[in-house]
């Protein structure tokens, strides 16, 4: 799908040191190292860079060994080869320098010999691609030692594991960070079919004025995954479905569905319409959550033999304001299950009189819906009747489809990971979360937290357990269409 390089008129960063924390980690060799390259390629990345990998001795590697780990991952998971005059700039570019919560003197001297060679003006980039647990340690380094200097730091989620943790750590990252260093990356803000929302609530004149309790029924957030935990045993222990992508993900999808129209599309209006929405969420009621563990995930590597970490979990959140007072929104996620899927429906309300019959065998609940399909490269869908041809009034489910594959002469090709870099460079926070927005979602999931019911059993490559069916009766979920 790509060509290369891509449109001329995007704005590409200035002179960047890029340091990647955990860059022998799962995270660097999957996404940030292919999506640094992916930019190389489509000549967004500056004229002049340098990536520095780091990480603690134990994890360390030669500047040679990490070369060759950069030129598998992209050749294991990126999407062209690591071949031609590109990949030679970009493996010139990279180095590797040893660094710990306690000491970041030889990554330093790293960073400044980089600037030296390119001289003038340089920014450097953090990207901590790190466990939770070593986050604050790495923050707290990098404030008290002169990298902190033009740095920007790239946050990976989750921020904290509940409220008193996230207050924690955005104390410690306003200590040693301004605001406007830190991008708190939520990659699902980075996808293209998401920030499509916002086009088509706001560009559009026909779905806005329908956009609200008077005429939608319901809002679904629905990510399926048929992933197991694969090896990601000992991280999903401690954090399961709901912090893992609910408290992140899910929640900050939702934010773009019921935010007010911004003033802007700059970081400050548009993240406060977003806050906005956080604030009237109401708490999530532990009754009105189904949690679920896959058969066999207790057999796991790195899983307690008597887990009750969630691998599935199904919401009914609600949203206390004069737009949504009364709309349900379901949320939906969990591994090994049937299908991959990430779709947020909107399903309307029925017309008030139903003058035509339905055809026999039509699908009563498949009319009046909008879905959005938003794993990449997406597609928007409208549900509705039509009449089927005849000499009767008899109608049928319809739909008319919308494909970004292929809809446009440019093609979509940065990655949402990609993107956000990108964006991060620039300085634009626009699709970043931002730490009020973090503690508010921690708050609303407190009662959750504190006293969630029990996990119930699920088979592998079904849809869950059966109560997440009765939570949002008499409403049905749209998948499994
Ligand atoms: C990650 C979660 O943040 O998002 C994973 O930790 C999940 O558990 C993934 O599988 C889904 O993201 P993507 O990029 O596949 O849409």
């Amino acid at each position: 799908m790509s060509t290369h390089p891509i449109e001329t008129d995007v704005e590409v960063p200035t002179s960047y040191i890029i340091v990647l924390f955990g860059a022998t980690g799962d995270l660097a060799r999957r996404k940030i190292i292919p999506g640094l390259y992916h930019l190389a390629l489509a000549g967004l990345l500056p004229k002049d860079y340098r990536i520095i990998g780091s990480a603690p001795a134990a994890f360390a590697l030669s500047s040679d060994a990490f070369r060759s780990f950069a030129h598998d991952s992209i050749d294991e998971f990126g999407e062209l080869a690591p071949d031609g005059d590109v990949w030679d700039s970009f493996v010139a570019s990279l180095s590797f320098a040893e660094s710990s919560a306690q000491d970041g003197s030889a990554l330093l001297a790293a960073v400044e010999d980089a600037e030296t060679a390119i001289g003038g003006d340089v920014n450097r980039l953090f990207h901590l691609a790190v466990p939770p647990d070593a986050v604050l340690g790495l923050v707290t380094m990098l404030g008290a030692s002169d990298l902190r200097h033009n740095a920007r730091i790239i946050l990976e989620k989750p921020f904290g594991v509940d409220l008193a943790s996230a207050k924690e750590l955005n104390t410690v990252i306003k200590a040693n960070f301004e605001e406007t260093q830190v991008f708190r990356i939520d990659h699902f803000l980075g996808k293209e079919s998401i920030d499509n929302i916002l086009a088509l609530r706001f560009a559009n004149r026909f779905f806005e004025p329908l956009w609200n309790r008077d005429h939608v029924r319901y809002v679904q957030i629905d990510v399926p995954e048929t992933l197991t935990i694969e090896g990601r045993g000992a991280f999903y222990e401690g954090t399961g479905a709901f912090r893992d992508m609910v408290v992140s993900h899910l929640f900050q999808v939702l934010g773009f569905i019921a935010m007010e129209q911004p003033t802007s599309l700059e970081a400050r209006p548009l993240r406060d319409e977003v806050h906005k929405v956080f604030e009237t969420l109401r708490p999530i009621n532990p009754a009105h959550v189904v949690r679920g563990q896959y058969d066999g995930y207790r057999n796991e590597a790195g899983v307690a033999r008597d887990s009750s970490t969630e691998t599935f979990v199904a919401i009914r959140a609600e949203i206390e304001n004069t737009r949504w007072k009364g709309v349900p929104f379901y949320l939906r996620t969990g591994k090994a299950l049937a299908e991959s899927r990430q779709v947020i429906t909107i399903g309307f309300e029925e017309p008030v009189m139903r003058l035509f019959p339905l055809a026999k065998g039509a699908p009563a609940n498949r009319g009046n819906r909008l879905v959005v399909d938003f794993a990449d490269p997406g597609s928007i869908h409208a549900h509705f009747f039509a009449k089927q041809p005849g000499p009767e009034m008899r109608l049928d489910a319809a739909e008319m489809t919308f494909n970004y594959a292929g809809s446009f002469q440019k093609a979509h090709h940065l990655e949402a990971y990609e993107y956000l870099i990108l964006e991060a460079m620039l300085g634009k926070r626009t699709l970043f979360t931002r730490s009020d927005g973090i503690e508010r979602l921690w708050e609303v999931s407190a009662d959750l937290l504190a006293s969630p019911p029990p996990v119930e059993p699920y088979a592998k490559g079904s849809w869950g357990p059966a109560s997440a069916t009765e939570l949002i009766a008499p409403n049905t979920w749209c998948l499994p269409e």
